[in-house]
């Protein structure tokens, strides 16, 4: 597929149809495969009739897959509440899930945009268009399942981050306070919204941005036109696996690349990939188990079969990042340096923010145990499952994150696994850094030892504000 710009002067013109490029026929039979299946139909279903009283005297997959897996607290878990711990690991991986897929169906009207306004990549946006239908329904139907099952196991107890915010904003405060003028705190900090310095380093990160674009001006995003002329922000997720790439400008100024230069834009499918493999090593484990319990002429639990069809709806859309990523991308003008530049930066910072590490609590996550995730947990052994004091919480918290057991090992499995998906993609993008084409940082991660020193920083941290709050 080649534009009128770049055929300009630059090849003879041909009045024969060219023929589709290999990659081409990827994405057209994709597309095609992807709109005969009934995939998303059968997760609408299955979400729609979930009732957890239904599914909820059996394990939903295997019993490694449990929230505290491994750990000496799990250890001494009575048979329902290890239940309840393979249930909620489910509720919260896709949680998780709804959330990330939320920021991929954004990205892939950003991008979808670039695509657009180059010409020539119709099947690929609508192909793109179709996907983001599909993730509303996976969205509602893991949102349905989770909701049901959190309030059946731990009623009306919020398990989210909002301890972890305040504990924050508080020492936050506490050390502004003495050391700036009121004039000048108002402009660093809001306690609505944006403040006006944040409003500022936006404006100017985007300026930089658009300047070193500017010979893609023409490609623009019409997602990103549309917002700016209704005076709206750069989208940027804060949650997820996209929000937990880097701070929210960051992620704002990698946005106006991904929505102005068609190599970028391409760039982005490598992101998406990682999200695709991260889902991936976590539900193929899950399937097995479907068809295992298939096998045997089992009764299989609704989450299981939402599981079964979601891996195949987004085996399609893993062959989509793969292809843009890999391939379409040598369609376009060479990436600049300055192009290269914040791609390496971008992948380097994802390996460190989403790779790097891993939990002692959260079996098959390549992440440290931080504070987000010990807020999570806190508050679990504080809900009607454990019912424990603050005190009570505090140690067996420790024990499980300090001390090393077979959920590290569990691990350590997951994480070799997801690195071996990850280099079949970045190995074959010469224009990254080599720490990123090898996935250095991801590697070096794999290790227990490591992990159990940055997890006993993070606790101890963890536990001193929380103690300083309680006193
Ligand atoms: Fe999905
Ligand atoms: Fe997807």
């Amino acid at each position: 597929m080649v534009s009128i710009q770049e055929s300009i002067g630059l090849k003879a013109p041909s009045f024969a149809p060219a023929p589709e490029s290999k990659h081409s026929k990827v994405i057209r039979k994709t597309f095609s495969n992807n709109k005969d299946s009934d995939y998303t139909e059968k997760i609408r279903e299955l979400g729609n009739e979930f009732s957890y009283a239904d599914n909820n005297g059996v394990l939903w997959g295997d019993r490694e897959l449990s929230l505290l897996y491994g750990t000496p607290l799990y250890e001494v878990c009575s048979e329902s509440q290890k239940l309840a711990l393979n249930h909620l690991y489910w509720v919260g991986n896709y949680n998780h899930t709804a959330v990330s897929e939320a920021t991929t169906s954004i990205y892939n009207m950003v991008t979808n945009g670039v695509f657009r306004a180059y010409g020539g990549y119709d099947t690929l946006c609508d192909e793109l268009d179709f996907e983001t239908d599909q993730e509303s329904y996976h969205i509602r139907a893991f949102q349905r399942v989770g909701f049901k099952t959190k309030t059946a196991l731990v009623g009306r107890t919020t398990l989210g981050n909002s301890l972890f915010e305040d504990l924050q904003q508080g020492s936050e405060r506490g050390w502004l306070k003495p050391l700036m003028p009121q004039a000048v705190r108002n402009y660093f900090t809001s306690t609505q919204g944006s403040s006006p310095f944040s409003l500022q380093r936006d404006r100017t990160l985007t300026f930089v941005a658009k300047a070193m674009l500017r010979d893609k001006k023409r490609y623009y995003s019409s997602y990103l036109k549309n917002l700016e002329e209704k005076g709206e922000q750069i989208p940027a997720p804060s949650d997820g696996l996209g929000g937990r790439i880097a701070e929210r400008y960051w992620l704002r100024f990698f946005t106006v690349h991904w929505g102005m230069s068609p190599f970028m834009a391409c760039q982005y499918y490598s992101l998406r990939y990682t999200a695709n493999a991260i889902l991936k090593n976590q539900e193929y484990p899950y399937v097995r188990y479907y068809r295992e319990l298939e096998r045997k002429g089992e009764f299989i639990p609704t989450p299981t079969a939402i599981s079964h069809y979601h891996l195949l709806d987004e085996a399609f859309h893993t062959t989509i990042s793969q292809t843009l990523a890999k391939d379409v991308y040598k369609d376009f003008a060479k990436p600049t340096a300055y192009e290269k530049l914040i791609s390496g930066l971008i992948v380097y910072k994802m390996q460190n923010s989403l790779l790097s590490g891993l939990s002692g609590i959260l079996p098959g996550r390549c992440v440290y145990d931080d504070h987000l995730l010990l807020t999570f947990y806190y508050k679990l052994l504080k809900s009607p499952l454990f019912d424990m004091s603050t005190e009570e919480a505090l140690q067996w918290l420790e024990r499980c994150v300090c001390e090393n057991h077979e959920g590290y090992q569990v691990g350590l499995k997951y994480h070799r696994s997801l690195l071996e998906l990850m280099r079949r993609l970045f190995n074959h993008l010469d224009y990254q850094w080599e720490v990123n084409r090898d996935m250095g940082v991801m590697a070096a991660g794999g290790s227990i030892e490591k992990a159990l020193e940055q997890n006993r920083k993070a606790f101890q941290q963890f536990s001193t504000l929380v103690r300083s709050r309680k006193s």
